[in-house]
């Protein structure tokens, strides 16, 4: 090989990146590969657009078929986002023998079995890497460094810019709004930020990661989800005063052949290792039978750190190509998807409620706990300023979520009660 030919396609916040990377490791890439990398072709939208990178304007193009149809390309790096369009444009791309890399969770979580069936099929590889926790190679150590283990549980913090928030209101009392603008100007929101917030970011990657780790086809609708947006001031400084860290907690638990899969804001206990990953860092566990626990830790966005990926990726195809066997590393789901029903999930749980303060009240309220088996770890009351009214702080012992959500409804029905203000899972 003379030299390998890329086309990329999206020049924003990942791709500027992928740019700097190829300039600035070339000779490292040179030595690993074997041959120059060349960027041929740019698919970009607005071709005024200032460019954080200096790349030579003729490269643009606003036309898709100038890549996917140029038979000198050897590879498609996908970097631009978005899922229908997107997934036609691969297609395309694999019909003609161009190997992919994408870092496109929203498009690997829905589309992803049909993609990699098509890949193989062209004798073509696709890689993902990037698509989940930005610069760590997670996804390559599920299949090939834990490749000899059962995997039993993934938890972590998938999510940057939620990470971002959550630091920044829990550490500085920063408003959620001021936050959020933050993150995306430091290019770690996704263009519609709304898939952040809400945990469906968060819940495309955990639906990635347990699909590998548990070789079982899960997908997005699989994924239990709640974001971070119902999060207040009052929670957050509930979860301090009780010793608890919130974060974005994404969960897949296999016990026998049945899983789980969640992502929910978590109270965690601040001595837990995940507590103290901070801003835009991401943080997974993974438990396999035999290795036992690992930690994986490093930056879960941002334009440099996910680039390495995506280039790691592409050095990837590039020894595949040296070996002539493309196409052949992507395999099938072993087991048949068997979820959990809410009767066999288990947590703890933080519960504030407000409170008519009349006599009576709490007891109404334990009676309804101690009916299904469940105890308490920790209770507050506090006192409003409306005095008839006191704000009472839960922490359950574990309980099945069947149960738990039970007793939320026969809750909401008590006469006692004014308001259910707020319920988060708690770890530990
Ligand atoms: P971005 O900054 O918004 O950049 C998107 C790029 O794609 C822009 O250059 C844009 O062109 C181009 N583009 C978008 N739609 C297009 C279309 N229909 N036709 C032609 N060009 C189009 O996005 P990003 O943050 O780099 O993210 C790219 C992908 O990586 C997404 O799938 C994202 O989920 C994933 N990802 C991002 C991060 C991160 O930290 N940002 C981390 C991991 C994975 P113009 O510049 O002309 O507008
Ligand atoms: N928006 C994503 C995040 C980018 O904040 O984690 C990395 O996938």
């Amino acid at each position: 090989m003379k030299q390998i030919t890329i086309g990329l396609l999206g020049l924003g916040t990942v791709g500027s990146g992928v740019i700097t990377i190829l300039k600035n490791h070339q000779d490292k890439l040179i030595h690993q590969v074997g041959c120059p990398i060349h960027v041929k072709k740019i698919l970009i939208q607005d071709i005024e657009k200032e460019r954080r990178v200096q790349v030579d304007s003729s490269l643009f193009t606003k036309n898709v078929e100038e890549i996917i149809h140029d038979p000198e390309i050897d590879v498609v790096i996908e970097v631009m986002g978005g899922i229908e369009e997107t997934r036609s444009i691969l297609l395309q791309a694999l019909e003609s023998k161009k190997h992919i890399v994408t870092a496109n969770k929203d498009l690997m979580a829905v589309y992803g079995p049909e993609l990699l069936t098509k890949a193989t099929e062209h004798g073509c590889d696709l890689f993902y890497e990037a698509s989940v926790a930005g610069g760590i190679p997670i996804l390559r150590s599920l299949v090939d460094g834990l490749a000899s283990d059962r995997i039993t549980k993934m938890m972590g913090i998938v999510n940057g810019t939620t990470n971002f928030i959550l630091t920044k209101m829990s550490n500085n009392g920063s408003s959620y709004e001021e936050v959020l603008q933050e993150a995306q100007r430091l290019g770690y929101a996704e263009a519609d930020p709304t898939s952040d917030v809400e945990g469906i970011d968060a819940a495309r990657k955990m639906a990635i990661m347990s699909t590998l780790g548990f070789s079982m086809n899960i997908n997005l609708q699989d994924v239990n989800v709640e974001g971070i947006t119902g999060i207040s001031e009052e929670d957050l400084n509930y979860s301090k005063r009780l010793g608890y860290t919130m974060k974005l907690i994404g969960m897949a638990n296999r016990n026998g052949e049945k899983v789980e899969v969640s992502v929910q804001p978590t109270l965690l206990p601040d001595k837990h290792p995940l507590a103290a990953v901070q801003d835009e860092y991401n943080a997974v566990y993974v438990y396999g039978e035999a290795v036992g626990e690992t930690m994986f830790y490093g930056p879960g966005a941002g334009s440099l750190p996910t680039a390495t990926a995506v280039v790691s990726d592409l050095v990837g195809i590039m020894k595949n190509m040296r070996l002539g066997v493309n196409g052949r590393s992507s395999v099938s789901p072993q087991y048949e998807k068997k979820l959990k029903s809410d009767k066999e999930i288990f947590s703890k749980y933080f519960l504030r409620i407000h409170v008519k303060d009349q006599v009576g009240a709490f007891a109404k309220i334990t009676t309804l706990f101690s009916e299904r088996g469940v105890s308490f770890e920790k209770i507050l009351q506090l006192p409003l300023k409306d005095e008839k009214i006191a704000e009472i702080v839960l922490v359950t012992h574990s309980a099945s979520l069947f149960d738990y959500k039970e007793i939320l409804l026969q809750l909401s029905d008590l006469e006692v009660i004014q308001q259910v203000k707020s319920s988060y899972r708690v770890e530990g």
